[in-house]
């Protein structure tokens, strides 16, 4: 039995494939509502699996019977053997989380957490037992993205690991075992996707649909960076770049370019907010005026 804490873009995917690979999940968020918003929401994709033939009415039933929406307490997560979080990304609230919870579940109860750039290494430290503390980071869309980074922090213990790995294999998602480092791998790798691109916008060389189509078409990517931007949303994206940079003693290569805190800060966020680098319109993207 799991719990999922954060019921957000990455938590309710997080739950739909456990759920769906036959784990009970209790599901939990500070936001009243949001719990059961991500189980509708799972319903509906469900749905869509369906009409597509990838899966039949009783397995939706199945799944969505697997998902316990349970208040946002400690004590609701007792007797569970994982704990995933995917709230929000501030080390020291992910700390209160994990530290809360440790009186409240078995000894042996996994603490993962599904941090995009925060150390592990250093939510573990607020752990009494940091050895059972994790990185799970899964990508956007969960049920999509067949891949997950297993991270393991400076005290994580290789029994948590390991199970993590046999975990995701049951999820069909492949994981990458990897060592608590700034960005793990692929956010590491990815700066010269995703600043670089900042930087090409900021100089003028080009706009953001004919850097995505290059992106696209030239280099093969499946989607280009602003498009990436806008799925993930750039008051995700923009933290991530910023810790990066910092965790990495303020390299050059990984200085974030003004660009994306202006527009985070304006609100043009993605797909969630209707514009980012693009404007959406019933799920749409129409290219900026
Ligand atoms: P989100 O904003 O969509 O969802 C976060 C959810 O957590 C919200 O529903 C919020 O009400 C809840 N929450 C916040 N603080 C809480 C607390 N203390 N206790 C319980 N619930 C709380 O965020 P998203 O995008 O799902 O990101 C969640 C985590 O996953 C972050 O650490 C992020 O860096 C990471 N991540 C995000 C990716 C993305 O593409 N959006 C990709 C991979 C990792």
């Amino acid at each position: 039995m799991a719990g999922v804490i954060g019921t957000g873009s990455m938590g309710r995917g997080i739950a739909q494939v456990l759920a769906e690979a036959g784990v009970v999940v209790r599901l939990a968020d500070a936001d009243p509502g949001a719990a059961e918003a991500a189980r509708g929401f799972i319903a509906d994709m469900l749905a869509r699996k369906i009409a597509k033939g990838q899966c039949d009415e009783a397995h939706r039933v199945a799944t969505l019977d697997r998902l316990v929406i349970v208040p946002a307490e400690p004590e609701a997560f007792a007797g569970v053997d994982l704990v995933v979080e995917a709230i929000v990304e501030a080390l020291d609230v992910k700390r209160r989380l994990f530290s809360g919870l440790e009186p409240a579940v078995g000894p042996d109860c996994i603490l993962a957490s599904n941090t995009s750039s925060l150390s592990v290494t250093a939510i573990a430290a607020g752990c009494a037992v940091p050895e059972r503390v994790a990185g799970f980071h899964f990508f956007n869309p969960v049920p999509v993205m067949k891949i997950v980074e297993v991270v393991a922090g400076a005290r994580t213990a290789p029994w948590v690991t390991a199970a993590l790995t046999a975990l995701a294999g049951r999820t069909g998602h492949r994981a990458a075992n990897v060592a608590d480092s700034p960005g793990f791998l692929v956010n590491h790798a990815g700066r010269g996707f995703g600043v670089e691109a900042l930087r090409i916008l900021q100089d003028g060389v080009a706009r953001p649909v004919d850097i995505d189509r290059i992106m696209r078409d030239a280099a093969g990517f499946r989607m280009g960076p602003f498009e990436l931007f806008d799925l993930v949303g750039l008051d995700v994206s923009q933290p991530v770049m910023e810790s990066i940079y910092n965790q990495f003693f303020q390299e050059p290569r990984f200085r974030p370019s003004p660009i994306g805190r202006n527009r985070m800060e304006s609100g043009l966020l993605g797909r969630k907010t209707g514009a980012g680098f693009y404007v959406y319109e019933n799920g749409r993207a129409r290219i900026e005026p």
